[in-house]
């Protein structure tokens, strides 16, 4: 039996042969192709080959082939391949599959297509003879190169397909292994097939290899492409994912906390610009990752605009009667103030929107300026907030930080409002005299915004970020000194000055509100704990030295912690008098007076105003032979060494006047000194007092200790009005000093102070003489001793 390559080489084929019709394949030689035949013509012709040369002849249709009768040439490509057939298996359900392998081309002359089969008369087909066989190799190696670039792309060629095809050299073997990988169409498979010459074949096939490359990289492009799509996009979703999964494990659903912040945002009462602003808040926040720092802040941010009471308002209760009565009952005294406030909700009756003044209240410690402010609000039904502004330095205290900081929070004001829970509370600006500045800038500058009706009705917190209207706001500042609030500051407040209280309004102050509030707040109102007016003057006297009241309550609250202790411990009620009271409070702290009792030579009576009251102060001279020098000590200010300077010229110009010889002021010198000499003093009020110490101690008369003095002196021996009227003979009347000299120019002040009058006698005089005649005591007396001898 001859084999397949026998036949090739020989050419040896019947001249007539059974056609197999191809769909949709082109078979070429060396390829083993099943197929499958259905049409009963057909089958027979396999059968009567497989009978006989077992030789078919292989023709691609160029369109589906309905009627084998009218078959011809114009319906199948006339090139093909005789293929042998290698297998025939019967279907059941009828038809063959045959198994068939190429052997070599043909060409069918004519199509003879009968009722019993179909054939074809054929003709070799025959290739041309390479002759180029440079370019031959050429086209092979790049074949070679193509197919490495390929199995490295990971397409549909494997590695193996580059390695194989390396080895090989013989061309007809490497178009026959291509074929086997690419996937043709029957047009292109066709045209492969009737090339004559393989260098053509290998050309092709080199465009077709060069496609499938360009197919590769642009899928790799495509994956990579939508990798990186994925990478971005794709990652995000999928984390997200992630964390909605597990916080809905564990409870926590995001969405939820959104859903409840726009419904917060829809019942809050705000402005609809603030409404804005929180809307775009919301929808920022579930933009954000909620576990990031940036979505804190901003839950942080949003509690706080919720808190706010950007539309709630407390309707003022303008009742005259009601104020006067509540103000009444929690203090006492403090008259001027009070009709202030009176004044106030009459205008508020008038006129809703009437200008509201800012009231600053200024006095010693323990006056009742906090506590009053407190009063205020009650007696208008607002509710109180405080802020106090004690050591503030920074800006930021006022007008709040900036969000970007860690942990930023808005400024006082903004928290008070928060606390006060309406938008036109009573605010207590406290210890506003207290406020500082520094390198953070200066938060007295941001207080005129506040305090501006102006301005205060956009008020820009910097946390907020949107202005909050302060417009509405009763503000009430107190202070102990004026001296430190700015200028501009003080230009926006009503001063209204606190002097202080006498004995006998501490006394009353201490029945009607001190003592009852400590017994209270001691657990005793069950017993019948009583102190009387006489030990609560003793206590007074003896262990306070105040302008307020503070340490006056506190003792009060001690004495009731005594009484407390004693019913405990023995079930006995103490009965506190002026004997016992040492044994509970300590020794008397304040035995002798501060001021004189002795009438001495060069040492005066002084009456000195601080913020924290009246005080006596004691102004000593002593003489020591020198050069005439004046030596001041007692840490002065320039301003009272000035005085101290203008005292001495006094004496000098009038030094005749006197009987003061002009040697004393060039042999000797003058050595002047205030305790308490760590205690800085400055202002020119104590001129006439200085005057009458170096008096005293130039002329060697002594000085009448029932006199205390101030007034500014100037070179004419005039005495030039002060302050402070009322806290100096406050003073004078602790200090227990009889008689009080004052500046004639200080009058209208006494208008004030009627109720001291009575226990303090006032002399007002106009010149330094006037004084001198009163104060200076005679010469007979020199045997007093001097303050050189203290
Ligand atoms: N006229 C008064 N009637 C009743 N109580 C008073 C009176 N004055 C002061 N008090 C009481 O004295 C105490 C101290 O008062 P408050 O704290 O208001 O003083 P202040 O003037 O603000 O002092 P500071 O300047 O030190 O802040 C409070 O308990 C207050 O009730
Ligand atoms: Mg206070």
């Amino acid at each position: 039996m001859k084999t397949i390559e026998d036949r090739d080489q020989k050419d040896n084929f019947p001249e007539i042969l059974p056609v197999i019709p191809t769909v949709d394949v082109v078979v070429f030689p060396h390829m083993i192709v099943p197929l499958l035949v259905l049409d009963a013509k057909i089958i027979k012709g396999i059968q009567q080959s497989v009978e006989e040369s077992k030789l078919v002849l292989l023709l691609a249709a160029k369109q589906q082939v309905n009627n084998l009768n009218t078959i011809g040439t114009k319906d199948l490509h006339d090139v093909g391949t005789i293929a042998s057939i290698m297998r025939v298996i019967k279907i059941p359900e009828g038809g063959i599959k045959i198994l068939v392998q190429g052997i070599c081309k043909a060409r069918a002359t004519e199509i003879i297509a009968s009722d019993n089969n179909l054939q074809a008369t054929v003709e070799p087909f025959k290739n041309v003879e390479e002759k180029d066989v440079v370019a031959l190799a050429s086209v092979i190696s790049d074949i070679k190169i193509i197919a490495e670039n390929l199995s490295g792309s990971g397409g549909a060629f494997s590695p193996d397909f580059h390695l194989i095809l390396s080895k090989m050299n013989d061309p007809e073997k490497i178009i026959d292994f291509i074929l086997s990988h690419l996937v043709l169409s029957v047009e292109q498979a066709q045209e492969l097939l009737e090339k004559t010459s393989q260098a053509e074949i290998l050309a092709k096939l080199h465009g077709h290899l060069m496609r499938e490359v360009e197919v590769s990289q642009l899928q790799e492009r495509i994956k990579s492409d939508a990798r990186e799509s994925m990478n971005k996009a794709q990652k995000e979703f999928y984390l997200r994912e992630q964390i909605r999964v597990i916080k809905k494990e564990l409870g926590e659903e995001d969405d939820q906390e959104i859903d409840d912040l726009y419904n917060k945002l829809a019942q809050l009462d705000a402005p609809e610009s603030v409404k804005t602003e929180i809307k775009r808040h919301i929808q920022r926040l579930s933009r954000t990752a909620p576990e990031s720092m940036e979505a804190t802040v901003t839950h942080n941010y949003l509690d706080w605009i919720f808190s706010l009471p950007w539309n709630i308002e407390t309707e003022d209760r303008l009742d005259i009667d009601y104020a006067r009565k509540i103000l009444d009952a929690e203090h006492h005294g403090l008259k001027k103030i009070k009709e202030r406030i009176l004044d106030f909700i009459s205008i508020r009756k008038l006129k809703q929107d009437g200008y509201a003044p800012i009231l600053c209240f200024v006095g010693p410690p323990g006056t009742g300026k906090t506590s009053l402010g407190k009063s205020i609000a009650k007696s208008l039904g607002r509710k109180y907030a405080r802020i106090s502004l004690g050591g503030v330095k920074d800006e930021a205290e006022i007008r709040g930080h900036r969000r970007t900081y860690v942990g930023a929070m808005p400024g006082r004001f903004i928290q008070a409002l928060k606390k006060a829970g309406s938008c036109n509370p009573l605010i207590v600006i406290d210890e506003l005299d207290k406020i500082g500045a520094d390198f953070r800038g200066d938060p007295s500058a941001a207080m005129l915004e506040v305090l501006d009706p102006q301005q205060n009705k956009t008020f820009h917190d910097n946390y907020l970020g949107i202005p909050f209207d302060l417009s509405k706001v009763m503000f009430v500042a107190t202070a102990n000194n004026l001296d430190t609030i700015s200028e501009p500051l003080r230009d926006r407040l009503e001063i209204i000055e606190l002097s202080g209280y006498i004995l006998e309004e501490k006394i009353t102050i201490a029945k009607k509100h001190l003592l009852e509030r400590a017994i209270n707040d001691s657990g005793l109102s069950d017993y019948k704990v009583d102190i009387s007016d006489a030990v609560l003057k003793d206590i007074i006297t003896s262990y306070t030295k105040e302008a307020g009241v503070r340490q006056f309550e506190r003792i009060i609250r001690r004495l009731c912690s005594k009484a407390a202790r004693s019913i405990v411990e023995n079930d006995t009620i103490i009965k506190f008098d002026s004997d016992n009271i040492e044994k509970y409070l300590g020794p008397r702290k304040f035995m002798s007076e501060d001021a004189l009792t002795q009438d001495l030579i060069g040492i005066t009576n002084g009456l000195a105003w601080t913020p924290y009251g009246g005080e006596i102060i004691k102004i000593e001279a002593v003489l020591m032979s020198g050069k005439g020098k004046l030596i001041l000590t007692g840490h002065l200010g320039n301003v009272m060494k000035e005085s101290a300077q203008a005292a001495l010229s006094y004496a000098r110009v009038h030094a005749k006047e006197f009987g003061i010889d002009k040697k004393m002021f060039t042999n000797h010198d003058l050595h002047i000194h205030v305790p308490a000499g760590g205690v800085p003093k400055d202002g020119p009020s104590a001129g006439i007092t200085m005057l009458l110490s170096i008096l005293s101690v130039l002329t060697q008369r002594p000085i009448n200790s029932k006199y205390a003095m101030t007034g500014e002196l100037n070179l004419c021996g005039e005495v030039m009005p002060i302050g402070g009227v009322r806290e100096k003979i406050l003073a004078a009347q602790r200090s227990k000093v009889p008689h009080v000299i004052l500046p004639y120019k200080n009058k209208n002040d006494l208008v004030d102070c009627q109720d001291l009058i009575t226990s303090v006698e006032v002399i007002l005089v106009k010149t330094a003489n006037e004084a001198i005649d009163r104060v200076l005591l005679p010469a007979e007396s020199k045997n007093k001793p001097s303050a050189a001898k203290v």
